[in-house]
């Protein structure tokens, strides 16, 4: 059993991943940390807390982090996710409590106390709260085992300025801090989430479980996937955060490459955009592993089976 901490901004796709993560066996949920991101944090950390009742599990300790980027201000998308970040399904207010104590303690404490290597950071969101407690504690930089995280493009550019992607762009100092901190990472970028399209069918195919996680996720994606339609014109919208955990439950389904990641944090027309040395021109040290493609038919087989046991 892997261990793992959820640091996101729910946000409907973070919500599938949490509903992933939660449903599988082969992973220990230690605690989901909410951060600002695609709404304020307020209601990242409610709507985590709305997620862990959907899936039937109101002891999942839910923590609270950090209400701004590091030094930007903060850029949240409620025209992607709607007024709460959930928009779709009519979810109850939640009735299992927010953990006391601010997430970054909670993220260093944990690193601190548990085996070196045991514990994944899965991030979902801005990196604000991971870089918070690196920046607070940097001896639990090598006892993290990796950090999985869904940012960045490099071949299908931004979706939020031409140059960056969103949970980069909101926090690019924050993504600074881990790209340098020597930790293991890996990138699920929008080259790869652009693969995983909520199609019809696939909609379909989570309503037919029947059951009220399978149905609000239907709910969740044809709210969700709105948005992206209209704009690329495709069958669907990528999910993109689901796909960093399907990562740790079968890395298989995913390819890609070892190399360096730079981001852009001084200018204002590619601030957040992730510059990758693809023909080793530096002598910076390869930091991430880059997933450029996903099996997107498996990724969905394996998501729509793990719903179905919630
Ligand atoms: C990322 O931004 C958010 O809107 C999504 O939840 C995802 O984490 C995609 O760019
Ligand atoms: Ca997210």
């Amino acid at each position: 059993i892997r261990k793992i901490i959820i640091d996101t901004d729910p946000g409907q796709d973070d919500a599938v991943a949490i509903l992933l993560a939660l449903a599988s066996p082969e992973l220990d949920v230690l605690a989901i940390t909410a951060v600002a991101g695609n709404v304020p944090l307020s209601l990242t950390e409610k709507n985590a807390r709305k997620i862990c009742e959907l899936a039937g599990k109101p002891n999942t300790k839910v923590f609270a982090g950090a209400i701004r980027p590091m030094v930007r201000t903060l850029v949240t998308a409620e025209n992607v996710h709607g007024k709460t970040g959930l928009d779709g399904p009519d979810l109850a207010e939640p009735t299992m409590p927010l953990q006391d104590g601010h997430a970054v303690d909670y993220i260093v404490e944990t690193l601190m106390r548990e085996e070196a290597g045991s514990v994944t950071l899965c991030a979902l969101g801005p990196l604000t709260n991971i870089a918070m407690a690196l920046v607070r504690e940097p001896r639990i930089a090598p006892r993290i085992r990796e950090i999985v995280l869904m940012g960045g493009g490099f071949f299908e550019g931004g979706n939020v300025t031409p140059a960056a992607e969103f949970n980069i762009y909101v926090d690019p100092h924050a993504a600074e801090v881990v790209l340098k901190s020597g930790i293991p990472v890996v990138m699920v970028p929008l080259d790869c989430t652009h693969q995983a399209l909520t199609t019809a069918a696939r909609v379909a195919a989570f309503r037919a479980l029947g059951t009220r996680p399978g149905i609000a996720v239907a709910e969740m994606l044809e709210f969700f996937e709105r948005f992206d339609e209209s704009k690329y014109g495709t069958d669907g919208g990528p999910l993109h955060d689901p796909c960093v955990i399907a990562y740790l439950l079968d890395p298989t389904l995913f390819s890609g490459r070892h190399i360096n990641v730079t981001v852009e944090t001084a200018s204002e027309l590619t601030m957040g955009m992730t510059v990758a040395d693809w023909w080793g021109v530096t002598a910076r040290e390869k930091n991430v592993q880059y997933l450029r493609d996903v099996n997107h038919e498996a990724f969905f087989g394996l998501l729509v089976e793990r719903i179905g046991r919630l």
